[in-house]
C-alpha cells in the first residue's frame, strides 16, 4: 500500500476530552486541579493512566526513574523508540492542562493508531515523566533527568519537610533510585521525541495561530537562599538593634526584580515565588527566612551573569544588615534548542492539516529540555485562554487541543516514514 492510500488516522476528540476530564479528577478535593508530585492522588492518577494505557493495548512499565511508558511494539526490529508524553503531576492550585495535555494526547496517538490499523515501524513510547513541576524535594523534572543521567547522588539525598529524602520518592512512585546514577536511555534508543503542551503565554492566542512550533527552551537555575537574623521581641526590640531576616530578603527580591527589568538587550526573567518566614508570627521580628530564586533565560551567558550578579547582592545587603546567609544551587538547566527536523516535520503537519503556525521558543521548562540532550527533541504548543496557565484558569478549547493532537499524530507517522 502507498503512503497515499493509508487510511487516515484521526484524532477522536470524543475519547480524548473523556480522558482529559477524568485525569483532572484526581485532584484536592476544595482545590481545583491540584494533583503535586508523589501525592497520593498522583499515585492514584497513574495507577488510572497505567490502566487506560494497558486497556489501550500498550505494554506498559516504570522505570528506574520513576517514569510510566506505555510501549507498543514496531514493525521494524532494532529501531529506536518514536515517543510522546509530558507530566501528569501539577504545581500546587494549577490547571488541567499543563502536563496532563501532553500525556493523554500521547495516549489519544497511540489509541487512534489503533483505530485505523496503522502500525508504525518504530516502537511507540506514551510516557509520564514524574515529576516535571518543582516539588517537595525542590528539583523539577525528575524523571527526564533520570533518564538524560543528570542526576546525582546529592540531588537523590534532596530531603523534603517530612524528612524523606528525593531517592525514597522516587522509590514511593515505582522507580529504584539505586539505578539512576547512569543515563538510562542510551543515545538511539528513542529516535524521535515530541512533547504537546499548552503555550502558558499569549502569543498564539493574540495572533490566532493553532500551533506553535518550538524552537528552543529557556535555561533555568534555581537557588535556595537562607537567611539568618534573630529573632527577637517585636515590642521591646528598637529599630536599630534588629537583624530581621525577612527586612534583609525583601531588600534581595526587590533588587533581583530590578536587575532583571534592566537586561533589554538579553530578556531574562527572575521570580522568587516560594518564601518561608521563622517563626511566622506577627510579634516576633524574623529570625530566619527560606527562598528560592528562579531565573530563566534563552540564552546561557545572561543566566551565568545574573546568577554571579545575584550571589554579590545578597552577599552586600546580608552584610549591611547583619544577617548571615548560606545559598545552594538547586537545579540548573542550560537552553536547548529544538530539532530542526522534527520542526520540520511539526511544520509540514500542520500545513498539510491547513492549521496556522509559527516558530517560537519556550519560557516555560518542559521535559523536552531534558529528553533533547540525548535524543532529537520537538515540541507543540497550542493556544491557551488569555496565558493563564499555572492557576485554576488554565484552558485551551477541545478544538484547539485536537487540533494540536493531530499535528502530533501526523508528525509522528512523518517521522516513522523517514
Ligand atoms: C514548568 O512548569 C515550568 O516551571 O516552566
Ligand atoms: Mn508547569
Ligand atoms: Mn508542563
Ligand atoms: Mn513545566
Amino acid at each position: 500500500m502507498t503512503a497515499a492510500l493509508k487510511p487516515a488516522v484521526r484524532i477522536d476528540e470524543k475519547r480524548l476530552a473523556a480522558r482529559l476530564k477524568r485525569l483532572s479528577e484526581f485532584t484536592e478535593p476544595g482545590r481545583p486541579w491540584e494533583r503535586t508530585a508523589f501525592s497520593d492522588l498522583h499515585l492514584k492518577a497513574r495507577e488510572w493512566l497505567k490502566g487506560e494505557m494497558s486497556a489501550s493495548g500498550l505494554e506498559t512499565n516504570i522505570d528506574a526513574g520513576g517514569n510510566l511508558i506505555g510501549r507498543l511494539h514496531g514493525t521494524s526490529n532494532g529501531l529506536g523508540a518514536l515517543a510522546s508524553g509530558s507530566h501528569s503531576d501539577t504545581v500546587p492550585a494549577g490547571g488541567r492542562f499543563d502536563g496532563a495535555l501532553g500525556v493523554i494526547a500521547a495516549l489519544e496517538v497511540a489509541s487512534a493508531m489503533r483505530d485505523a490499523g496503522h502500525r508504525l515501524r518504530h516502537p511507540f513510547e506514551v510516557i509520564d515523566f514524574l515529576a516535571e513541576e518543582p516539588n517537595q524535594y525542590g528539583l523539577s523534572c525528575i524523571g527526564s533527568r533520570a533518564m538524560a543521567g543528570e542526576l546525582s547522588h546529592e540531588h537523590l539525598d534532596f530531603k523534603a519537610a517530612d524528612g524523606t529524602t528525593l531517592g525514597q520518592g522516587i522509590r514511593r512512585m515505582g522507580g529504584d533510585p539505586d539505578r539512576l546514577i547512569a543515563p538510562l536511555r542510551p543515545r538511539g534508543d528513542i529516535a524521535g521525541f515530541v512533547e504537546i503542551h499548552i503555550e502558558q503565554g499569549r502569543v498564539l492566542e493574540g495572533s490566532e495561530e493553532d500551533i506553535g512550533v518550538v524552537t528552543a527552551i529557556v535555561g533555568i537555575t534555581r537557588i535556595a537562599v537562607d537567611i539568618g537574623g534573630r529573632a527577637d521581641h517585636s515590642g521591646a526590640t528598637p529599630m536599630g538593634l534588629r537583624k530581621d531576616a525577612l527586612v534583609g530578603a525583601s531588600l534581595m527580591i526587590a533588587a533581583f526584580d530590578a536587575q532583571a527589568r534592566q537586561d533589554y538587550y538579553a530578556p531574562l526573567v527572575a521570580t522568587v515565588g516560594k518564601l518561608e518566614v521563622h517563626p511566622n508570627a506577627s510579634n516576633v521580628v524574623p529570625g530566619r527566612v527560606s527562598f528560592v530564586l528562579e531565573v530563566r533565560a534563552g540564552q546561557g551567558q545572561p543566566l551565568t551573569r545574573y546568577h554571579k550578579w545575584a550571589e554579590g547582592t545578597i552577599r552586600t545587603i546580608a552584610e549591611e544588615r547583619g544577617l548571615t546567609f548560606r545559598t545552594r544551587i538547586i537545579g540548573r538547566s542550560d537552553p536547548v534548542t529544538m530539532d530542526t527536523d522534527i520542526q520540520l516535520a511539526i511544520s509540514d503537519a500542520a500545513s498539510a492539516s491547513n492549521l496556522k503556525y509559527r516558530s517560537m521558543p519556550s519560557g516555560a521548562g518542559h521535559d523536552a529540555a531534558h529528553v533533547a540532550l540525548f535524543a532529537p527533541s520537538g515540541m507543540i504548543f497550542i493556544p491557551c485562554l488569555d496565558g493563564r496557565s499555572h492557576c485554576p484558569e488554565e484552558f485551551s478549547s477541545i478544538d484547539q487541543i485536537v487540533r494540536g493532537a493531530q499535528a502530533l499524530v501526523d508528525t509522528i507517522i512523518a517521522l516513522d516514514a523517514k
